[in-house]
């Protein structure tokens, strides 16, 4: 292996460069470096200041995530202790801060005596992301440089800072001009410094005085972020660690900081946080596919149907720069699409998210066109027109006549056959299903519907491409409804069963935001329309023959004409976006429940998850089981990115990895016998469940890993 670093002296500058592509990283080996260099320039006499720089673009991206929960994260010498060494040096330690600093490379750079930063570089504690707060000092370092309020905004949110929003902060110390050559910047920096004769430092001479922390500034923080952090304990623990460092010594900081930190670790968010991340590096990778298989090129775009999926692709594909064509039967069905693509971009422009420039560069880049020859010439089309097979496969057939050899041709469809759609065309090798999530420009998740005869080339180009669009690509298997839409129904079929056991749609929805749903089932239903449930029921009534009645309440409400937010009543009563409960929905799924002979009874929380998640939980098992989904974490990028799942559950297979499968079967079983005929019917465990229950074994240790 390569040396992590290199280390010379010039001029009395010992200067130690990390070298360790990509990130700088602070495995054990650099680790092990850095203190062999730091010892090398304290003993040598020519040496008067130590300067720490970065071959790489960033200056130093943190903790080596390849170690993490590895023997090797704390080995010898760990990073807390390696810092508290470089801030215990008896020589000026500067650090060059060249790019990016995150995590324990901030913390690294906090260490140092002083902070020399480019004008593009950026600094960040993004450990809250991971369930984590910053275990190197940087809970007690930051603030003492920079304030507790600039500290509680940078740990509990995560986010990085530019240079000079740092040097406004008393983060970093000196910036190079913008036209400096940032190396020598440094080393010129680090020459004054020893000239003035400029002393090291130590935070252990810095206080935070009690007295200077206004009354209350932590509590009201507390109370700004509460919504926003529900369910987390990192935040708070970010808190607590910030506390520790006002009007105490630092080593007591220290010492407390480093207590939350493994609370932290051992905390199944911390896991489920961690986990995603994994998941989400994971999910790019196909098994058996070369990564380095030539792509396609993707510049030119096109959308066929510019309704609300299509328009809002496009937004997509304009928002990364990449030119879209858009597709309609009518000129007025386009002018509709791109009138409400200009509102949508109009209210991005007024809630400032994006500026004028901004929107007119995107729609610059978004046309319309009412003749399908205009996507002759197009690399990838999208077709988003109405969910019907024949229209479809009719589509299909056409873009085969028009489009150029190579180009990739994708369906959006939300359930048909991939399969079927690929067969209507004489290149069912270019054929992919692209399935955006609603509103298209905002979803991070893009199911990635790899067809029978997918070529391994397209369905690289389209990982890619996701990624491009800054979107969680996630490959799908074919089968009715893909990863997210198949496991969608028994969560549905539950939640809507239980309203005719006794349940009312607030209670169930009350339970399921509680788990940490962004919304409840109904009021989900409310939002998307109940016509477009009932639509979708009668394109399939197979899957409801012998049916117990559990959309019974739905075909009601379609038949009352209620078909959610926009007719001002659903499954609630809307005034505006407020919704109320409404007696009329419980009396009319007390009807229904009498007339099939379900009883009613009082349901209890936790009935309402195990029925709604176990289920949901074990469809998954049965994605997994069958390969439509190549590993749990796929599954759950599925789930938190695209159906409100809580993040900091991991998803639905992380969350039954937590609770144990033996959990989950012992649910399903109990469920099975309670609820007769019905039970019989839905609650039959899969193998896999059955397998990993009797093996006490995770989901998330099966399927492919790579
Ligand atoms: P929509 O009804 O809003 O838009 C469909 C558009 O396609 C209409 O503007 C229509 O004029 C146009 N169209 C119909 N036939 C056409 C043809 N032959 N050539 C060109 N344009 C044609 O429908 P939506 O909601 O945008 O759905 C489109 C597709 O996306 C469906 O397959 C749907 O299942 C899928 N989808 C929908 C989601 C949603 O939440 N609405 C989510 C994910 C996928």
């Amino acid at each position: 292996m390569s040396e992590p670093l290199q280390y010379r002296v010039e001029d009395g500058l010992a200067i130690v460069t990390l070298d360790a592509p990509p990130v700088n990283s602070l495995g054990q080996a650099m680790r092990a470096a850095l203190l062999a260099a730091l010892e090398q320039a304290l003993a040598d006499n020519a040496v008067s200041a130590i300067v720490l720089a970065s071959s790489q673009k960033v200056f130093c991206g943190g903790a080596d995530i390849s170690e993490f929960g590895t023997p090797k994260a704390g080995a010898e010498p760990d990073l807390p202790g390696l810092l508290n060494t470089i801030e215990a040096a008896g020589k000026p330690v500067i650090a060059a801060i060249n790019g990016i600093a995150l995590g324990g490379g901030l913390e690294l750079a906090l260490a140092c005596d002083y902070r020399f930063a480019a004008p593009g570089a950026k600094v960040g504690l993004p450990e809250v992301n991971l369930g984590l707060i910053p275990g190197a000092g940087g809970t007690q370092r930051l603030p003492r440089f920079a304030g507790v309020p600039k500290a509680l905004e940078m740990i509990t949110g995560g986010k990085p800072i530019a240079a000079k929003d740092a040097l406004e902060h008393g983060i970093v110390d000196a910036m190079a001009g913008p036209d400096q050559n940032f190396a020598e910047a440094a080393r010129a920096y680090a020459r004054a410094l020893v000239t003035e004769g400029a002393p090291v430092r130590s935070c252990d001479d810095i206080d935070i005085a009690a007295d200077a922390v206004p009354d209350g500034l932590f509590d009201d923080f507390r109370a700004a972020i509460a919504k926003r952090t529900r369910g987390y304990p990192a935040p708070e623990a970010g808190i607590q660690a910030i506390e520790a460092a006002v009007g105490r010594p630092f080593a007591e900081g220290l010492a407390r900081e480093q207590a939350l930190f493994a609370e932290l670790g051992a905390t199944p968010q911390a896991r489920a946080l961690q986990h995603l991340f994994f998941a989400e590096r994971a999910s790019r990778k196909v098994p058996g596919l070369d990564p380095k298989t030539p792509r396609r090129e993707i510049n030119t775009v096109g959308v066929i149907g510019a309704g609300t999926m299509g328009g809002g692709i496009a937004m997509s594909f304009a928002n990364a720069g990449i030119p879209v064509t858009l597709v309609e039967v009518s000129d007025q069905a386009l002018q509709k699409g791109l009138d409400r693509i200009r509102d949508n971009y109009d209210i991005s422009v007024k809630r400032g998210k994006l500026d004028e420039a901004g929107r007119d560069r995107c729609l610059d880049l978004i046309d319309g066109t009412t003749e399908f020859d205009d996507l002759a010439h197009k690399d990838l089309v999208i077709e988003a027109v109405f969910e019907d097979l024949d229209l479809k496969i009719e589509v299909f057939g056409k873009l085969d006549r028009v489009a150029r050899a190579g180009a990739i041709l994708a369906t959006n469809t939300s359930y048909q056959d991939v399969d079927r759609i690929a067969a209507a065309t004489n290149r069912p090798r270019d054929v992919i299903g692209l399935h955006f999530f609603s509103p298209a420009n905002i979803m991070r998740l893009l199911e990635v519907v790899r067809a029978a005869h997918t070529a391994d080339d397209v369905l690289l180009t389209a990982l890619d491409l996701g990624k491009r669009l800054r979107k969680v690509p996630v490959v799908s298997g074919v089968c009715h409804g893909f990863i997210g839409n198949r496991m969608l129904e028994p969560y549905g079929r539950e939640a809507a069963r239980l309203l005719l056991e006794g349940a009312t749609p607030a209670q169930v929805d009350g339970v399921l935001t509680e788990f940490g749903f962004a919304m409840g089932f109904f009021a989900v239903m409310d939002l998307a329309g109940i016509d477009i449930g009932w639509l979708a029921r009668q394109a399939r009534p197979e899957a409801f023959e012998g049916d117990p009645g559990y959309a019974a309440v739905s075909d009601r409400l379609y038949e009352l004409g209620r078909y959610g937010q926009k007719t001002g009543r659903g499954f609630y009563i809307y005034d505006g976006r407020d919704r109320t409960e409404d007696p009329e929905v419980v009396e009319i799924a007390a009807d229904i429940a009498a007339r099939l002979g379900i009883e009613r009874r009082e349901i209890s929380d936790q009935e309402i998850i195990e029925r709604c998640i176990y289920p949901l939980v074990d469809e998954g098992a049965k994605i997994l089981a069958e390969g439509i989904a190549y590993r749990s974490g796929d599954i759950d990028l599925v789930w938190v990115n695209g159906y409100g799942f809580p993040q900091w559950r991991g998803g639905p297979m992380q969350y039954a990895d937590e609770i144990g499968a033996a959990t989950v079967l012992e649910g399903l079983e109990r469920h099975r016998k309670a609820l007769g005929d019905y039970g019989e019917r839905w609650f039959q465990p899969s193998e896999l469940l059955r397998e990993l229950a009797s093996s006490d074994g995770r989901f998330g240790d099966i399927g492919a890993k790579s």
